[in-house]
């Protein structure tokens, strides 16, 4: 069996952000809008007024301060609150391709490869822009990559569920070097008119390069000592868009076609899972979580994080140790780990072991333990 490292990363930022005073103003006036327009309902108790949101609440709930967004003027819009963002001609590169295709470029220059060098392309992430052909060969053709390239979906644990498959076709030999990309535009996903969640998420898109050990020549690389995935059916996060929708016209536009959470449940459900997962893998490698220099996770919700760090310390993590990018990228699904990993996986020094994790709908868990080479 080969060894497998991960030899670069890329991380794509959409230029515009929006803080949670700016969403939480627009969410706030559509409320206003909302129960002035149905006054004469509410009144009569046909209808509930709507509540306010509030940016206290956001940051103490969730540890978000802002996200990067792909379209910030409709999100903001109270009267559309969704991003707009006009459908391109077949012949010219996708959105999420283009986005793939920056971070993609980055985690090859980070590497040290070119185009050449990679058989096989595989677009991860929670939501897929078309049904075909696949985007990640519109960005394996836009790189001029020779093999194969295909989509897969795990939705907040598209990443870790990538590595593993880029993880194994390296290991036995069926590609040389892969790249793994999440190209997350999960506003496109939320329901911006939901007081629950219309803050949890922003856009971003991660690339990895993963390959032979011996054929490594980035400076710094990361072997894959291990990695385990776990899946639990669960409705608590749901999305019943697909492609089926239009043969029930009746059901188009309804919330469910849209991000749905019990996030009281995820949270109590989906913590007990993470921190058993990676107890047992850890100790399946005669490690502990001493061992561990940084755990690069999910980046949902800031009090899951510190309370999965501190179920696996037995103390509070230090900032260093958890890095968090969720306060300024909120959750951006697959990617958010990756981010985290991206930025502050610099500070490792040779040797030093790390955990990259995910968690989310599914439910799906995966875990990959690395070691600074
Ligand atoms: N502004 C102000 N108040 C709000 C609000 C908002 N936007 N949204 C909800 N509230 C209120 C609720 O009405 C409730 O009030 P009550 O106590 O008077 O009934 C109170 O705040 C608590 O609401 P709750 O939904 O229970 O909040 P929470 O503390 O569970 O936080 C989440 C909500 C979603 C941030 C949190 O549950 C979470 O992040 N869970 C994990 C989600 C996750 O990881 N999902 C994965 C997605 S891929």
């Amino acid at each position: 069996m080969e060894l497998a490292v991960i030899s670069g990363t890329g991380l794509f930022t959409p230029q515009e952000s929006i803080s949670n005073d700016e969403l939480v103003t627009s969410f706030n006036q559509y409320v206003e809008n909302f129960n002035h327009h149905h006054r004469a309902e509410i009144a009569a108790g046909v209808l509930e007024a709507l509540l306010p949101s509030s940016v206290e609440f956001i940051e103490k709930a969730s540890g978000i301060k802002s996200r990067y967004v792909v379209d910030k003027k409709g999100l903001l819009n109270p009267n559309i609150m969704a991003p707009r963002i006009p459908e391109r001609g077949n012949d010219e590169l996708s959105l999420q391709a283009e986005m793939a295709v920056v971070a993609a470029k980055q985690a090859l220059q980070s590497a040290h490869k070119t185009s050449d060098d990679i058989d096989a392309v595989i677009i991860a992430c929670s939501n897929l822009q078309r049904a075909y052909p696949a985007v990640s060969v519109e960005v394996q053709n836009a790189l001029g990559i020779k093999g194969f390239a295909f989509d897969m979906n795990v939705a907040c644990s598209s990443a870790t569920f990538g590595i593993q498959t880029a993880e194994n076709m390296v290991r036995t030999g069926k590609a040389r070097a892969v790249l793994v990309i999440n190209p997350e535009i999960c506003t496109a996903h939320l329901n911006f008119r939901n007081r629950d969640s219309h803050f949890i998420f922003g856009d971003a898109c991660t690339a990895m390069v993963i390959e032979n050990k011996s054929a490594c020549q980035a400076k710094h690389a990361f072997e894959i000592i291990d990695s385990t995935l776990v899946t639990n059916f669960s409705n608590n996060i749901r999305n019943n868009f697909g492609f089926l929708n239009c043969t029930h016209p009746e059901g188009i536009g309804k919330p469910d076609k849209l991000f749905v959470q019990e996030g009281r449940k995820v949270f109590k459900d989906v913590v007990p899972m993470v921190v058993e997962m990676i107890t047992e893998h850890l100790a399946k490698l005669n490690l502990s979580a001493s061992d561990i220099k940084m755990f690069f996770l999910h980046q949902a919700n800031l009090n899951m994080n510190r309370l999965i760090a501190s179920k696996l310390l037995g103390r509070e993590a230090e900032f260093h140790e958890a890095p968090v990018i969720l306060d300024e990228y909120a959750n951006t699904s697959s990617a958010g780990s990756v981010i985290a990993f991206h930025k502050y996986k610099d500070k490792l020094t040779k040797d030093d072991m790390s955990i990259l994790c995910s968690f989310g709908a599914g439910y799906s868990v995966g875990n990959v333990v690395l070691k600074r080479v």
